[in-house]
Parts: structure tokens; C-alpha cells; sequence
């Protein structure tokens, strides 16, 4: 799988799982170089003693050795030191995710916000299908907390926000995510049949923060790598991903699942992209370039009609001001997209006036280099 590929003086290990400790591991790689870090660390539980079911089964918790810290001061140090190592990787309009549970999540937005980091959005990580409280003494903990932080406050992070939007059926993608825990044929088993490791996160949850807030191509890195939930997506995707894991068991699980991985093909690959990035249309260019001239009339849907002027403005029903205010005027609405609100006439027929819009960005995009 490795794939070195070169940045400057040193190689970028893409698309490899490193081993060893991932501060010292990221603090040799060259700084400046990652896009995005997705980051599952330890959420040092500080579970006391077995916990078990009402039939007296013992549950499955995560008690492994990597999750052990002897107290929140060396809990601490460790956040410190990795998310410090983390932000000197990062690109400046790079940006983190980091996933918790109340034990650690809170201790890691302070550090966050002490180290630089700018804090974008938490996103609560529903779990539709979450384990009981079995004594019966809280709440049924139900929800993790995922962090997504850019690099600083002046960042200009990647936020595909129209991607988002579709995903989500054509409504704006909210904070409150509710994806099931990862089970059935996704979890990944050990040859006892056990899970190969007790905290696998499901793909959807990393489906959406990649599609979300990486673009083809970029450089992806997970310093808690575990059986590579992020390696896997990211391969699907079409992006670039550096894990770094400790344990020999762990590695070996997240190899053999990424190699049985598919890139998705190109043309799967294309998502939908920000309307806020396409090139800004004045109205008056329409104008100028007499694609509509001055006196021509524009057809609301419910029959108003407004009049282009020489300066690219409107007026209709005594209202004078852009298309947008025009139309919003004759709507009583706050507010009003005369892109594609108005329409003008061409042979008889209703064409909206947004196709001229279209005609001139398709222009500007012949004259940009590809
Ligand atoms: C919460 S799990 C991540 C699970 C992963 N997101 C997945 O979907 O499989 C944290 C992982 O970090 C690893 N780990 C803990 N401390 C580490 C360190 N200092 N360096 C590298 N890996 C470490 C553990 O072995 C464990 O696999």
C-alpha cells in the first residue's frame, strides 16, 4: 500500500499505516502537509471493576491497556502534546475532527481552544441502537461529541456545504447526526469471532465528515487509526489517508480491510458543489452585454411585470431596485432570488432569466485555466 509521495524535502507516507507512538510519529513528518485530521483517541474511561448485564454476562467494555491513564493530569499532557503535534501537520486552511465521549470530550475543546484552534461546530453523534444503562443508576449514554475545529480563526477551511445539503435530501445538514453503532457485517471480527476492536467507528459517521469537509484528493490523517475506519472511507472516496496505530493487532486488521477497498469511480466522486463558490453575476451585466435590453419586460410567475433599466436595475410596480428587491416587493416577501424569480419572452415562450446567468458563467469558465 505505501505510496511515498514527495513534499518538499521529505516523503508523505500516503495511504500507509504507520506504527508506533503518533506524537513522535507526526512529529516527524513534514509540518504543514495535511488537510484534515480525524482523530479517535483514548477516552480514558477510568472504568471501575466489571460491569455486567442483568443476566450476570459480562459486558464487552473498553477496558484495553491503551485506554489506561493514571490520572487527568497525564490525561492531559497527552492531549496536549498530540493535539499540539496535530496542528503543526496541518496545512493553514487545514481543519481536525475530534470524537469523544463525556469522559474526554470536554478536556479536549479547552485544549483546542488554548492551543489556536478555532472552533467551527460540535456535532452530536446520535447512536440509534445504544447500550442500555444496565444498573439502571443514569441516563442511558446515548451520544458521543465530534469537535470539528479549523487550524485558526482565519482559516479558510473546506466546508462542502451543498454536498452536505443533498445528502440530506435537499435540507441544510444540521449538528445532530443519528447514525447507528457500527455492527453486523461492517463490524470487523478477530479469528475467536470477537470484535477486532471494542470502539470501531461506523463508515457512515466518516462518510459525512468526508464528504463534508474534504475534497478529492486531499491529504487525510488519523493518529488513532485502530482498524482504519478512516483509511476505508477515504479509499472510497478518492482521498489520500496516513494512519498511525500502536497496536500490531490493530494494523493488521485495518490492512486487510483497506485492501479489500473499491475507489468509487470518478464520476461517483463528484459531489455537489457550493453555489457560493461559482463565480458572482451582476444583474447588469445582462445588461451590458444586451443579452436583455433596456425597456425589455420580465414576467414574475404570477404575472407582474417589471422593466429592465440601463443600469441593470428594475422597475415594477413603482418599485425601482434590483431584481431581487423588485421581486421581493411584489411577493411581500423578505426577501427574493430574482434569478429565478423573472422570466423574459423569446419566440412567444417564458425563459428564465437565470440561463443568461449560466451563458455568462460558462464563458468565464472557458478563459480559466484547467
Ligand atoms: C478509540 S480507538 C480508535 C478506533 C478507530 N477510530 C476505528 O474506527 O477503529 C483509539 C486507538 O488509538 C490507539 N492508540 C492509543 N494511544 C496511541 C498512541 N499514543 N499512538 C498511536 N496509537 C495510539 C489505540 O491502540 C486504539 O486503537
Amino acid at each position: 500500500m505505501t505510496k511515498p509521495k514527495s513534499e518538499g524535502a521529505v516523503a508523505l507516507p500516503l495511504n500507509t499505516i504507520m506504527d508506533g507512538d503518533c506524537i513522535e510519529r507526526m512529529l516527524a513528518l513534514p509540518a504543514e502537509s495535511v488537510d484534515l485530521i480525524f482523530a479517535d483517541p483514548p477516552y480514558n474511561l477510568q472504568l471501575r471493576g466489571d460491569l455486567h448485564r442483568p443476566d450476570n454476562s459480562k459486558v464487552d467494555a473498553v477496558d484495553d491497556h491503551w485506554d489506561q491513564f493514571s490520572s487527568f493530569e497525564v490525561y492531559d499532557r497527552f492531549t496536549r502534546d498530540w493535539l499540539a503535534a496535530a496542528r503543526r501537520l496541518l496545512k493553514p486552511n487545514g481543519a481536525i475532527w475530534v470524537i469523544g465521549s463525556y469522559h474526554n470530550v470536554f478536556r479536549m475543546g479547552a485544549e483546542l481552544q488554548n492551543q489556536g484552534y478555532w472552533i467551527l461546530n460540535d456535532v452530536v453523534w446520535r447512536k440509534s441502537n445504544p447500550m442500555p444503562n444496565f444498573r439502571g443508576k443514569r441516563l442511558t449514554n446515548a451520544h458521543e461529541t465530534l469537535i470539528w475545529a479549523s487550524k485558526s480563526e482565519g482559516s479558510k477551511y473546506t466546508f462542502n456545504y451543498e454536498a452536505l445539503k443533498a445528502l440530506n435530501e435537499g435540507v441544510q445538514m444540521r449538528s445532530d447526526w443519528v447514525i447507528p453503532l457500527c455492527t453486523g457485517g461492517e463490524r470487523l471480527k478477530d479469528e475467536a469471532g470477537d470484535k477486532a476492536h471494542p470502539t470501531q467507528k461506523p463508515e457512515a459517521l466518516l462518510h459525512r465528515v468526508l464528504v463534508g469537509t474534504t475534497n478529492p484528493g486531499d491529504v487525510i490523517l488519523d493518529p488513532f487509526f485502530g482498524t482504519g475506519t478512516t483509511g476505508a472511507v477515504a479509499k472510497m472516496l478518492g482521498r489520500e489517508f496516513i494512519g498511525i496505530e500502536r497496536e500490531a493487532a490493530y494494523r493488521a486488521a485495518a490492512e486487510k480491510r483497506i485492501a479489500k477497498i473499491r475507489k468509487f469511480d470518478r464520476e461517483a466522486l463528484e459531489t455537489s458543489t457550493s453555489k457560493r463558490s461559482e463565480p458572482r453575476v451582476p444583474f447588469g451585466q445582462v445588461v451590458e452585454r444586451g443579452m436583455l435590453r433596456p425597456g425589455e419586460e420580465l414576467y414574475s410567475p404570477r404575472g407582474g411585470i417589471a422593466k429592465v433599466r440601463a443600469d441593470g436595475t428594475l422597475i415594477g410596480n413603482d418599485v425601482k431596485g434590483s431584481i431581487h428587491q423588485v421581486g421581493a416587493h411584489l411577493e411581500g416577501a423578505p426577501s427574493c432570488n430574482g434569478w429565478t424569480y423573472w422570466h423574459f419572452k423569446r419566440d412567444g415562450k417564458l425563459v428564465s432569466i437565470d440561463l443568461l446567468r449560466q451563458q455568462i458563467r460558462a464563458e468565464m469558465d472557458e478563459g480559466r485555466p484547467h
